[in-house]
């Protein structure tokens, strides 16, 4: 062998070492295994991930998980960009992994206000649709979207945060889905909700479907609508297993009052309760919640992220959090991180368990040993 070759190998053998060292730190327990007794664990996938882009992320998730959502590829935006135009392959790509890696398929989401084309609610003369028309719409997107994923996606959010922190309906103009179906008439404020469901129950009989939302740990008032929606569902007849408490929280809240508050009168309404996008915000000053219009990485990045002091308050409220999860566990049946490293992390900081360069961080560490006591 030539010196150069002999060199070529050396390094190679360097790289190598390097890239396995950064393939998620494999020599730690993973957290499926550490969770089998309690409840699935997942987390939201990006498109790079799904299609090999990102191989320490898929690593992660492979290894750690054994239910995922897709983070975006499924919204309206995303799946059905124009009113003829579907777009399933970023879906199919997520569903595929799914299967490949044994990962129960959560499907995120069918009706919600925000990533949802502004023609959804014109006509073609760029007027606002009547009631009607946006109901037939509805349905013909729940109809095929569903459809499409019949047997392969196992539980759909199907409304995604249509309750404002005061309890009320919410009426968002950007995505008038109350607005145009359900307002003005008390008898029909539920509509744009109670028909989603139908529908989804009936392009996939066999899923599973979920209410999701944020705060529900943080605002009462919130809750307590959320377990009214359910019961209402449940008077018509309507499937609902379940309700998703997003739980973006940050390093002081929420409180374990608020969390066990939600905990136990969602789980009273007899639906499974779960934690659906989980991550702990590290910035001091960033928005509260989860108002998609207010956060970006860029609004939210912070030089104090990582910081050893940082990481421990993190830490501290990841264990706060899945200790009172672990109390809870017969009502809950799964928990979602929204993500899988900070790197990719939708709010910056360093919300997640693994860190910028794939590794378990204290926090990992902290949860894993929260769960085996
Ligand atoms: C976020 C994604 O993570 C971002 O990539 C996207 O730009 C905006 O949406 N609540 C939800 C999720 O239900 O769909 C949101 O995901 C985060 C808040």
């Amino acid at each position: 062998m030539s010196m150069q070759k002999t060199i070529t190998v050396a390094s190679l053998a360097i790289l190598w070492t390097g890239a396995a060292q950064g393939l998620a730190g494999q020599n730690v327990p993973a957290l499926k295994d550490v969770f089998k007794d309690t409840f699935l664990i997942g987390g939201a996938l990006n498109r790079p991930l799904v299609t090999g882009k990102d191989p320490n992320a898929a690593a992660i998730a492979a290894k750690h998980f054994n239910t995922a959502t897709p983070e975006n590829d499924l919204k309206w935006q995303l799946v059905h960009p124009q009113p003829n135009q579907y777009n399933w392959e970023p879906g199919d790509g997520f569903v595929a992994f799914c299967e490949k890696n044994k990962l129960f398929a959560v499907g995120h989401c069918l009706v919600w206000h925000a990533q949802t084309p502004r023609w959804v609610f014109q006509d073609e003369a760029g007027n606002t649709l009547t009631r009607d028309a946006l109901l037939v719409r509805m349905k013909d997107h729940i109809m095929t979207v569903a459809g499409h994923y019949r047997g392969r996606i196992k539980g759909w959010d199907v409304v995604n945060e249509a309750l404002n922190d005061s309890g009320a309906l919410r009426d968002d103009a950007r995505g008038p889905w109350f607005r145009i179906i359900g307002q003005g008439d008390p008898n029909k404020k539920y509509d744009h909700i109670e028909n989603a469901f139908r529908w989804a129950h009936e392009a996939d009989p066999e899923a599973e479907l979920y209410y999701n939302d944020y705060n529900l740990e943080v605002s009462k008032a919130k809750c307590d609508a959320a377990v009214a929606l359910v019961k209402y569902l449940k008077s018509k007849g309507l499937r609902i297993d379940g309700v998703g408490i997003q739980l973006h929280g940050g390093l002081t809240y929420p409180s374990v009052q608020g969390l066990e508050y939600a905990l136990t009168n969602l789980a009273a309404t007899g639906v499974k309760v779960m934690i659906t996008e989980l991550d702990i915000r590290t910035q001091n000053r960033a928005p509260r919640g989860a108002d998609v219009s207010q956060v970006n990485r860029q609004s939210t990045s912070d030089a104090n992220a990582a910081t050893a002091e940082t990481q421990k308050r993190l830490a501290d409220k990841y264990v706060e959090i899945f200790s009172v999860l672990l109390q809870h566990k017969k009502d809950i049946s799964r928990v979602t991180f929204w993500g899988v490293c900070d790197k990719t992390s939708w709010i910056g900081g360093s919300p997640l368990l693994f860190d910028q360069n794939y590794e378990p961080k204290e926090a990992f560490f902290a949860v894993v040993k929260a769960a085996q006591q």
